[in-house]
């Protein structure tokens, strides 16, 4: 976060992400010379007084997102409820959480569709309210809708995307080219978008988010409804969109909690409004007191007295499945996914299941919410 009263930056970044100074450091003249412009009310706030040095310093200097106790009411609901964070230029920051969490309303209150209820944001130092129009000049968006023309090619899509943004000629024909080629269907330019896969057709609309070069980037669920394969294909595009351009930020909401973990620098955990906790997802799991998920299914119910002595043995955030299959968290590298197992067959059951494996994110929700990410 930027603290414009004293010129220094309060919290502290990761080493090696920014170009710009680090934690409590001074900014340099250029920098404090458009942070005291800022002070008296003035925009826009990159001056084309600035050298392109200048302005890169700059740039680098702000995180691309600030997020501070953002609030969205719709009558009694509080969509989002004070929600605050920051994400940094280069850096893929998930939003995971379950139905309604407010994942795409905070989208929408950060792509400006939305108006805030209170709180307030700035993108790429551009504030939501008063810079409306140089947020949503330095921002790309991708809805969970499909909104490409199914009657217009890959390439006439984009076409008339890149028009839209004022880019024409050789300039428009290269960025298409460079971003058909990032999403993989620059082999497909010519063909009808209403025929292309549905994973395929959401890589279009990603190449479409991103061809007027965004410095931050929103994706509302992108592979959502997306077979395995498809999905893995996205994946698998965002490295070499993030290889193609290292500076963009990513903002990306989901409610697969494998998705978040393959392809985030860090997670919120949102439910009901709220960030629950954020960090990567390797702190988030370690941060759990428990180290293994097991699994286990018997041939018959597992009752309240079996779930006492499972309990006993070390067993926590206990998870009935079904009636004869349970969940439960344990500490790594003590044995009480085996020792649970045998402790079932001497009470008469008979194992058809036993799984035991690191913890995950969902681990790491239900922790804090006392629900599974799929229940919730
Ligand atoms: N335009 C609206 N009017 C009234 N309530 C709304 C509106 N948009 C969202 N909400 C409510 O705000 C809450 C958050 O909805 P939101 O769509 O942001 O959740 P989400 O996390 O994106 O869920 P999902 O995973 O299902 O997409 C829900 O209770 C929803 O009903
Ligand atoms: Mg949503």
């Amino acid at each position: 976060m930027t603290d414009l009263r004293r010129g220094t930056l309060r919290s502290p970044e990761p080493p090696g992400r920014l170009s710009g100074p680090g934690p409590g450091e001074r900014l340099d003249a250029s920098v404090a010379r458009w942070l005291n412009e800022e002070e008296k009310g003035a925009s826009p706030p990159l001056t084309p007084t600035l050298s392109r040095r200048e302005r890169e310093k700059l740039a680098g200097a702000f995180p691309a997102i600030e997020v501070e106790r953002l609030t969205k009411r719709f009558g009694d609901t509080v969509a989002v409820d004070g929600v605050s964070f920051s994400v940094r230029a280069g850096e893929t920051y998930g939003l995971l959480g379950p139905n309604g969490a407010g994942k795409t309303t905070l989208i929408r209150l950060l792509t400006t569709l939305l108006p805030p209820t209170s709180g307030t944001a700035r993108v790429r130092g551009h504030d939501l309210r008063r810079e409306k129009h140089a947020v949503r000049s330095s921002i790309g968006t991708v809805s969970q809708a499909v909104t490409t023309d199914e009657n217009l090619t890959a390439r006439e899509n984009l076409s008339v995307q890149g028009k839209m943004y004022g880019l024409a000629g050789r300039t428009l024909a290269s960025r298409i080219e460079r971003r058909l080629t990032d999403v993989g269907l620059w082999e497909r330019r010519g063909q009808l978008a209403g025929s292309l896969s549905g994973g395929m057709r959401r890589r279009l609309e990603i190449a479409r988010g991103v061809l007027h070069a965004p410095e931050v980037l929103f994706l509302d669920e992108p592979t959502t409804g997306l077979d395995p394969q498809s999905r893995r294909a996205i994946w698998d595009m965002f490295g070499e969109l993030k290889a193609s351009d290292p500076d963009l930020a990513i903002v990306l909401t989901t409610h697969a909690m494998d998705e978040a973990d393959f392809l985030c620098d860090r997670v919120a955990i949102m439910d009901q409004g709220r960030i629950l906790c954020e960090d990567s997802p390797e702190a988030l799991k370690r941060g759990l007191d428990t180290g293994e998920r097991v699994e286990i299914e018997t041939d018959r119910a597992i009752e309240a007295s079996d779930r006492a002595s499972l309990q006993a043995l070390g067993a926590r955030s206990w998870r009935a499945i079904g009636p004869s299959r349970v969940g439960f968290q344990s500490r790594p590298g003590e044995g009480i996914g085996r020792q649970a197992a045998q402790l079932l067959e001497d009470r008469g059951h008979r194992i058809l299941h036993l799984m035991i494996a690191p913890v995950t994110l969902e681990d790491v929700f239900f922790s804090y919410t006392g629900r599974a990410l799929r229940e919730a």
